[in-house]
């Protein structure tokens, strides 16, 4: 019988390499024998033999999403996981077993597993996104339910530059700079005694392109903004994500009265990870305050939430997102002002302003007033911070900044006025 070792619990390129030698070489499912090695202690299992193998009658062609699939369901907690999996594959090469099957036992497995540990890896990673903002320590410690760590380490690193360290039951996971893997462990120790193995040992890697791009129903249902963040890490709607370092999502008040809506990412915000840190996010604090507003008060996002850029050299040149673009991440904008549902919606230029409205839209006409937009938020059109740094003379420079502050007064205004009625409502009912 042909033992295949694995060289951990998610060691999905192992499996994959197996399963297609075993495939091709017609070896039926329950004579394999599937196990995971005393991490490193062992050798996984290598296709030294894998030549001249017979092909199989249908060959093997996956589609990258169902291989997508596939590895996620990898990380079920479930020992028969490896000999599942491996008999979908087979049957599906000798044996006529196609997907669309509803009622196979098979594919009900393979179903609810990759929707127990999707639940499992969106419940981490929210709980990992609360322990970054928080900023206490640098320990968290979780009890998964799935094996789905190591999926997420490319979350947890796009989602907090600083150190830190994940401990569960069965894997710890550390980044200072690098990733690291060790034992797990039940209790939060930090003995020195731990063997730390560096990412060579190719744990994690590749595994960032396996995770599932999240679907239409995971953007419409998130009952959270973190939820909501945390499925955005993984969007591939448009193809600005494979270059980009991370999806910059939008922060600030869960019922901000105001939410502010910019462009996309510049070379700051890809870096940091947060919507308008870099120049033109200085220049917008600088003119909130000027006109008695402040960031912590408004939620702050971008009709786009990767970076487009080119390489020029060293440096990476802002590139204005395609149509294409604005169009795919329009589900993300609408899904933060569903759980917002702010009183004003802010336009800055016409890039934001054309995917809030669905059409274009000339700044100058439209700029300086409110508007009703669906579902009783007004809406406000104003010039992007970015045009008013791009402006060369002095005069120019001041008074469209001056505009830019009176644009934001109006909003402030707004925002006061309409708190002062509510107050005189509720003091007077
Ligand atoms: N420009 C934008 O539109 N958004 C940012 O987050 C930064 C610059």
């Amino acid at each position: 019988m042909p033992e295949v070792v694995l060289a951990h619990q998610v060691d999905f390129a192992t499996w994959r390499k197996a399963s297609r030698h075993f495939v091709l070489a017609g070896t039926l499912p329950e004579s394999i024998f599937w196990r995971v090695a005393d991490i490193g202690q062992e050798a996984a299992w290598s296709a030294n033999a894998a030549q001249n193998l017979p092909t199989a009658p249908s060959g093997l062609n996956l589609s990258r999403r169902f291989v997508g699939v596939l590895a996620q369901a990898l990380q079920a907690h479930d020992p028969d996981r490896f000999q599942i999996l491996y008999r979908i594959v087979y049957r599906m090469a000798h044996a006529g077993l196609a997907l669309t099957d509803t009622s196979d036992p098979d594919l009900l497995w393979l179903r609810q597993s990759v929707a127990a540990v999707r639940v499992d890896t969106l419940r981490f990673r929210e709980v990992f996104s609360a322990f970054t903002v928080q900023g206490v320590g640098d320990v968290l410690h979780d009890v998964p339910e799935h094996y789905i760590l190591e999926a997420s380490s490319h979350y947890c690193i796009e989602r907090n530059v600083r150190s830190w360290r994940v401990v569960t039951p069965y894997r710890r996971m550390e980044w200072a700079g690098g990733v690291r893997f060790a034992e797990g462990t039940d209790t939060v120790t930090d003995d020195a005694s731990v063997q730390w193995q560096a990412d060579g040992t190719g744990i994690w890697r590749g595994y960032g392109l396996s995770v599932l791009p999240p679907q239409r129903k995971d953007v419409d249902t998130a009952p959270t903004l973190a939820l909501l963040a945390a499925r955005a890490m993984d969007c591939r709607a448009c193809a600005l994500w494979q270059p980009a370092s991370r999806t910059v999502f939008g922060e600030g008040p869960e019922h901000a009265a105001i939410m502010l809506v910019g462009e996309q990412p510049g070379d700051q915000e890809d870096l940091q990870g947060r919507p308008f840190v870099g120049p033109a996010g200085q220049l917008l604090d600088r003119a909130l305050q000027d006109a008695g507003l402040h960031r912590d008060q408004i939620y702050v996002t971008n009709a786009v939430k990767h970076f487009h850029f080119t390489w020029n050299g060293t440096r990476r040149l802002h590139h204005k997102p395609e149509t294409e673009h604005v169009a795919a991440c329009h589900v993300w904008l609408n899904a933060e002002r569903r759980l917002v549902q702010p009183a004003l919606l802010v336009m800055l230029g016409a890039t934001a302003a054309q995917s809030v409205l669905q059409k274009p839209v000339t700044i100058s006409r439209t700029r300086s007033r409110l508007f009703l937009l669906e579902g009783q938020t007004q809406g406000l059109v104003t010039v992007h911070p970015s045009y008013l740094l791009r402006l060369r003379d002095e005069d120019s420079k001041q008074r469209e900044y001056a505009q830019f502050v009176e644009d934001l007064r109006l909003a402030a205004c707004y925002v006061a006025q309409r708190n002062d009625a509510r107050t005189g409502i509720k003091k007077g009912s």
